[in-house]
């Protein structure tokens, strides 16, 4: 059965498909309208959501469908010491498809391996976002009429922005993209995503210092929140909270063509007086949003009997018995989820949970 748990979890291929019904909601909508009635999808939100959520409910009542679920964690048995893959066991009697966002790393991995029905991550801490990344795909090909060959800046927080970690997964998959980084020393690209998806997957890539410097090459522009409930230390935060602001004068550095994204919600980032931009394009992406998810659960559910598209396998490594994740946000430190690592390319061995690389004295 197919989830999607990573962007990596769906082929080029699936990923243009859900591209593609999503223009085709988007032209026909009331053909939809009835599409999914009868059919109910549970919305477990154990970290604060408003646009993703509200996004998937939207979603799925354009599509005929209901919603159920719950939006606090204190609304659910997780407050009486249920344990995720136990949730998941249970709501999956009342529900065809689960969509769910959690603070624990790979949360959403941990669900799918118990779950009957197909589990989509809204988001599992600062490891992976995949919804988001259809959504900066659909509102990258609406804006530009294609994904391929596009120059790209990430900007702001890029160690703890999963929205950014799973869109340059994403583009990898794309041909000719060129990836420029910019963001504080303490907040850059994590080095398993540059080196195992840029270097190994040939996204070319640099990394700057200044938003002046990168913006005149660039197509499109990805703005980021420094995400303050990620650092351990507050001052750290305050520090770095302000280090990137996209005003009217950047802009007028720009392409006259360039499209600013941001996943949202945007704090500082992005000053006011570039919403009137044409270019400013953060709130169609919001629309596009709910379409692409209109998309992706209608595919969910046709590929759903079909082992054509079940999740694609990766090996799990054997590695000494006492070894452990020591990421101490991810699940397997968090409940009782058996320890579980792969290879991987360059050799490092990874947690299979929130992909932090593991020491191993081999
Ligand atoms: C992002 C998220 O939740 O990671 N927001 C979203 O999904 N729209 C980005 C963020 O919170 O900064």
């Amino acid at each position: 059965m197919k989830h999607l748990i990573d962007p990596t979890d769906l082929s080029r291929k699936e990923t243009d498909e859900i591209i593609a019904l999503g223009e085709e909601i988007i032209a026909h909508r009331a053909e939809y309208s009835e599409r999914l009635k009868g059919r109910k999808l549970a919305t477990l939100f154990y970290e604060p959501s408003t646009r993703t959520r509200l996004s998937f409910t939207s979603a799925m009542m354009e599509l005929g469908g209901n919603v159920l679920g719950f939006s606090d964690a204190r609304n659910s048995s997780a407050s009486k010491g249920e344990t995720v893959q136990d949730t998941i066991r249970v709501v999956a009697n009342f529900a065809d498809i689960i969509a769910m966002r959690h603070p624990i790393e790979g949360t959403a991995l941990a669900a799918s391996e118990v779950s009957p029905v197909p589990i989509i991550n809204a988001g599992d801490g600062s490891h992976s976002h995949p919804t988001q990344t259809l959504t900066d795909l659909l509102t990258i090909h609406r804006e530009r009429g294609s994904i391929d060959g596009i120059t790209i800046g990430f900007c702001g927080d890029l160690k703890f922005g999963r929205t950014v970690h799973s869109l340059i997964k994403a583009l990898s998959q794309y041909k000719d993209i060129h990836v420029v980084l910019i963001a504080p020393n303490e907040l850059r690209l994590p080095g398993y995503i540059k080196r195992d998806v840029c270097d190994r997957l040939g996204i070319d890539y640099r990394e700057c210092t200044t938003l002046e410097e990168a913006i005149p090459s660039l197509d499109i522009l990805y703005m980021t929140r420094v995400q303050r409930e990620r650092f351990l230390d507050e001052e750290e935060y305050e520090r770095l909270k302000d280090s990137f602001v996209l005003n009217a004068a950047k802009m007028s550095l720009a392409k006259p063509d360039m499209k600013v994204l941001h996943p949202l919600p945007r704090v500082n980032e992005i000053a006011t007086d570039v919403d009137d931009d044409p270019r400013a394009a953060y709130f169609r992406q919001v629309e596009n949003g709910k379409f692409v998810r209109m998309a992706l659960i209608c595919k969910l559910l046709e590929w759903k009997q079909d082992p054509a598209h079940d999740m694609p396998q990766r090996p799990v490594t054997s590695v000494p018995e006492e070894t452990r994740c020591h990421n101490r946000k991810c699940i397997c430190n968090t409940e009782r989820i058996p320890y579980r690592f792969y290879r991987s390319h360059n050799g490092d061995i990874r947690c299979c949970y929130c992909d932090s690389k593991i020491p191993v004295s081999e």
